[in-house]
């Protein structure tokens, strides 16, 4: 918890921000009410009978017995109102095409596609993958599956097509949705025939939707696969949009636990639409004006919420864009800011120190004075890079709005309003109104001011997800069973508070990394390195990294137990690429003789961690070996002095 100075609201921001003084009290006086409130934003068929209903717990029902469909709020109701010609999207390309898209416009070929998917024969309850980069057409297949109540999943583009191919069959998906190839930091890759094995003998698969993006020509599957472009253009323009029940389950996000497998958190209709659609207002303080931009890949947890269903609920302007970074400059974000006039840049910690790293001279080359609100998500954000934004990007004039939240909360959690909460640089504040949280240690006891123990859940909100797709005994387990007694969700992460209540998190407390906002298993990891002809054991940890946050190193002892051979690295990251995907690459191999390993077998990560960490005194005495830390602690020193090319 380092010591930083405050941050106030600046007050003309303060002047005129949509949430006013007040809100939280109210809120934590009557939180069913306020969240009645915030539903009320919406737009129902059928008004819900009860707000929550904890019946089911851990699952709960939120404005049960409502009716609504998703897509109609994100769009039939922002035409209905005469805005139609509104600017929805303004996409980039990465090789620097664009294309601007109207409410109407968007609502037009939503209508389409619901109707094509319709004749490919998905029904409500039935869900589609997505595998597609950053297009127009992955948000208006979203918003077509809302439409017609069908289950989405996006998978990252990033992925390989095994981990593509465990979505889908996990899913039981009918239609997966993907492009003909993608561009990738300035190359046109091909992504068709990885589709074509990640769905082979998967009979459930129908059909395969394709969308042109490189135009490169692709392998066809003639009877399963279907032109997007083709299926579009013979259907009609108008989709009569049925409703749905607000626990309608509207898509499955998959996150990294502490296995090797996967979760598959299901987020349904109603509650999470309310709490998406409030946040989003609440903290991006979002106005017709608006130009809005949160970089995030679509594929992942925070563009579902704070790009397809809260903005677009909001009926704001947004800006998405296909590509790198850094491609094919490092200052592309800014010329993108510039460009469109964004006025809200939603952003993540590691690509701040990334921008670091070139000077502030790099955010000096724009005019950035369009911009009046900042925010941060997927890992803290340490106080050197929150300044930095503040100052270089924001100029000084913009709030930073750093947002705690998972796969799991669907929405933020824990964040400044940006009019009210003081901020100070490394906390996400304070649980927003509606929820609670608190950190307490084992036995459930709040831990003293500066004290680290678990981040809890104490009160929920609406876009909590109801469980895991297949497995609800994990959901209950993961999450619930620590703190059953008293009802509270475990978030994983450790944290502590300050003398204020403001929020710091710390580390993860499972073994679950997290690479530059991204959450990958050890677990996975180590069981990809392990399938691998030449690895017999391997034990991956998150090391501390000046930009990426955490950097994987993968611990491996090989099957002929021999020398380090300087291809076996290579050799590894391409199979963990070809396994999880590029993502998940081991930063560096180190191989070792051993392992330190409990008297059960489990390897001690713990331990390995710390020494990559610089930690030292860790409890060695649960080791059946404790000399087998000194052979890992000499090869670490041994692969830093020839890695550091001392
Ligand atoms: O460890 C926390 C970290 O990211 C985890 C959630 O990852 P994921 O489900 O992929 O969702 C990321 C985007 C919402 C959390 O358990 N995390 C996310 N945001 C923050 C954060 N840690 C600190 N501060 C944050 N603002």
């Amino acid at each position: 918890m380092p010591d930083v100075e405050t941050y106030p609201p600046p007050p003309e921001f303060a002047a005129r921000a949509h949430v006013g003084p007040g809100v939280r009290e109210a809120a934590d006086a009557d939180p069913l009410g306020f969240w009645a409130e915030q539903a009320a934003r919406l737009q129902w068929d059928r008004p819900w009978d009860t707000v929550h209903d904890d019946r089911d717990w851990p699952t709960a029902r939120w404005f049960d017995g409502g009716r609504l469909n998703v897509a109609v709020n994100c769009l039939d109701r922002h035409l209905d109102a005469g805005r139609g010609g509104k600017v929805a999207l303004h996409w980039e390309g990465e090789p620097g095409d664009r294309r601007t898209v109207t409410y109407a416009q968007l609502h037009e070929q939503v209508q389409r596609l619901a109707n094509g998917l319709t004749e490919l024969g998905v029904g409500p309850g039935d869900r589609v993958v997505l595998y597609l980069p950053v297009l127009v057409e992955t948000v208006v297949a979203t918003m077509a599956c809302a439409r017609i109540g069908a289950v989405v999943s996006l998978v990252f583009g990033g992925f390989s097509a095994d981990a593509l191919r465990f979505r889908v069959a996990d899913t039981g998906a009918t239609v997966v949705v993907a492009s003909d190839g993608q561009f990738r930091r300035g190359a046109a890759v091909p992504v068709k025939a990885a589709v074509d094995e990640a769905v082979a003998g998967l009979d459930h698969v129908a059909h395969v939707l394709v969308v042109r993006r490189t135009g490169d020509d692709v392998p066809w599957t003639a009877g399963r696969d279907v032109w997007w472009d083709e299926l579009l253009e013979r259907q009609p323009a108008e989709h009569p949009a049925p409703s749905f029940p607000a626990e309608h389950p509207l898509f499955i996000v998959y996150t990294s636990g502490t296995t090797g497998r996967p979760k598959g958190l299901v987020h349904t209709s109603g509650g999470y639409l309310t709490q998406a659609s409030w946040t989003h207002w609440a903290l991006f303080d979002a106005r017709d004006d608006d130009v809005y931009w949160c970089q995030a890949d679509l594929a992942w947890v925070t563009a579902h919420t704070y790009v397809l269903y809260g903005p677009l609920s909001n009926g704001t302007t947004q800006v998405i864009y296909e590509g790198s970074p850094l491609t094919p400059h490092p200052g592309r974000h800014f010329e993108v800011i510039e460009r469109y006039g964004v006025t809200t840049y939603y952003t993540a910690p590691t690509l701040v120190r990334t921008f670091m790293k070139h000077g502030p001279q790099l955010p000096a080359g724009y005019d950035l004075t369009s911009l009046r609100l900042l925010g941060s998500v997927g890992e803290a954000i340490n106080p050197e890079a929150w300044r930095w934004l503040h100052e270089h990007v924001g100029g000084g004039r913009c709030p930073v709005v750093d947002t705690w939240w998972q796969s799991e909360t669907g929405a933020a959690v824990v964040a400044p309003l940006p009019g009210q909460t003081p901020s100070k640089p490394g906390s996400a504040t304070l649980a927003l109104p509606g929820m609670a949280v608190a950190v307490v240690d084992e036995d459930g006891r709040e831990t003293k001011p500066g004290v680290e123990g678990n981040l809890v859940i104490t009160r929920p909100g609406p876009a909590m997800a109801r469980t895991v797709w297949g497995d609800h005994d994990r959901f209950v387990r993961s999450y619930w069973a620590p703190y059953a007694d008293r009802r509270w969700y475990l978030a994983g992460d450790s944290a502590s508070r300050d003398e204020d209540g403001y929020v710091w998190i710390g580390g993860r407390i499972d073994d679950v990394l997290n690479v530059s906002g991204h959450r990958l298993s050890s677990i996975e990891l180590e069981s990809a390195l392990v399938s691998h002809p030449r690895v017999a054991e391997a034990a991956v940890v998150g090391a501390p990294d000046d930009v990426t946050g955490q950097r994987i190193v993968a611990f491996v002892i090989t099957r002929a137990g021999g020398d380090d051979d300087s291809g076996l690295a290579e050799e590894l990251r391409a199979h963990v690429a070809a396994r999880v995907g590029a993502v998940a690459k081991p930063r560096e191999v180190v191989v070792v003789t051993d392992l330190p390993k409990t008297r059960s077998g489990k390897i001690m990560r713990r331990l390995v961690a710390d020494m990559t960490a610089g930690r030292t005194g860790g409890d060695t005495t649960s080791l059946t070996d404790p000399a087998s830390m000194g052979a890992v602690e000499s090869a670490w020193t041994e692969h830093r002095r020839t890695s550091s090319g001392a």
